[in-house]
């Protein structure tokens, strides 16, 4: 269950906006590091969601794959979209740190902007107590020569890689839920991971970019499920945000605006992904 965002109500809206995404990457690395084909690699998908992940995986070739969410709905939309595929070994509601399963089971165990859910802000902890807790898990289940996959942002990425942070006035709080990048490595590190390695993909957009890049589209609630910094902010913050926009579309500056954060998200991109072979 994230600690901020309703995923019961966004699974039903979820897949209009997001895709699987840096698939070459994901399947590159985790072959070349486990040096196990797809097909004989067994996966865990932690915070699965609506299964998008797992979904391209399957459909790549994977040989077994473990989808686990803590909300029933990303669930349940997970199961229907995989019902015909013959490599699922179980869909499992938990709730993380929690790892429910015996130690070396899974080749890959793989959280995709599934960290910044976790910790509590309302007893918020700079030592992210659960995230350490949710790797130390994921190293238990990991089998030796597997690999632990983290997809996430920096703070900077935060700052810089998405135009309506800035907008809705979030950024220097909403950055704090995501765990800074050189503390995951120091601590799968500690976990005992011996290769830790991290990739940015600058032209990556976690939306679908012709959802990102409405801008006006943004004044639609629909549209604002899409993130979940939204649900991070408070009414009157995303009242000011639909006024700035209102204000940006009546003085005609919207493109000028979005053409000017573009060359930003270019520079920092959206994501970082990590993978730490045990
Ligand atoms: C941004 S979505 C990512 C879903 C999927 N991994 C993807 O990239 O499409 C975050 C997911 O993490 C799940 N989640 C958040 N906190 C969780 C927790 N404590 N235990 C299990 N799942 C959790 C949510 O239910 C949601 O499905």
């Amino acid at each position: 269950m994230s600690s901020f965002t309703n995923y019961e109500d966004v699974s039903n809206s979820y897949d209009v906006y997001r895709r699987a995404g840096n698939m070459d990457l994901l399947i590159g690395m985790t072959t070349q590091l486990t040096g196990k084909p797809l097909k004989e690699m067994s996966v865990l998908d932690a915070g699965c969601g609506t299964g998008n992940y797992a979904q391209s995986l399957l459909d790549a070739g994977l040989g077994r794959i473990t989808m686990m969410d803590g909300s029933d709905g990303m669930l349940t939309t997970a199961r229907m979209k995989t019902a015909n595929y013959k490599s699922i070994a179980e869909y499992r509601l938990a709730r993380l740190p929690q790892l429910p399963f015996p130690d070396e089971s899974f080749d890959v165990v793989m959280f995709n902007q599934v960290l910044h859910h976790l910790e509590d802000t309302s007893k918020f902890d700079s030592r992210y107590p659960i995230v350490r807790e949710t790797l130390a898990e994921a190293t238990r289940v990991l089998k030796k020569g597997g690999v632990i996959v983290i997809d996430t942002s920096t703070h900077n990425q935060v700052k810089h890689g998405f135009w309506f942070y800035p907008v809705l006035g979030i950024t220097e709080v909403y950055k704090h839920r995501f765990p800074p990048v050189p503390m995951l490595r120091e601590v799968l590190k500690n976990n005992g991971c011996s290769t830790v390695q991290s990739y940015v993909q600058t032209e990556r957009v976690l939306m679908d970019y012709s959802m990102y890049s409405d801008i006006e589209g943004s004044l639609q609630p629909t549209w604002r499920r899409a993130d979940s910094g939204f649900s991070q902010a408070t009414p009157e913050q995303i009242q000011w945000f639909c006024q700035k926009i209102i204000n940006m579309k009546n003085e005609n500056t919207l493109k000028a605006f979005f053409d000017e954060c573009e060359q930003e998200r270019l520079t920092f991109g959206q994501t970082t992904t990590i993978f730490a072979l045990k």
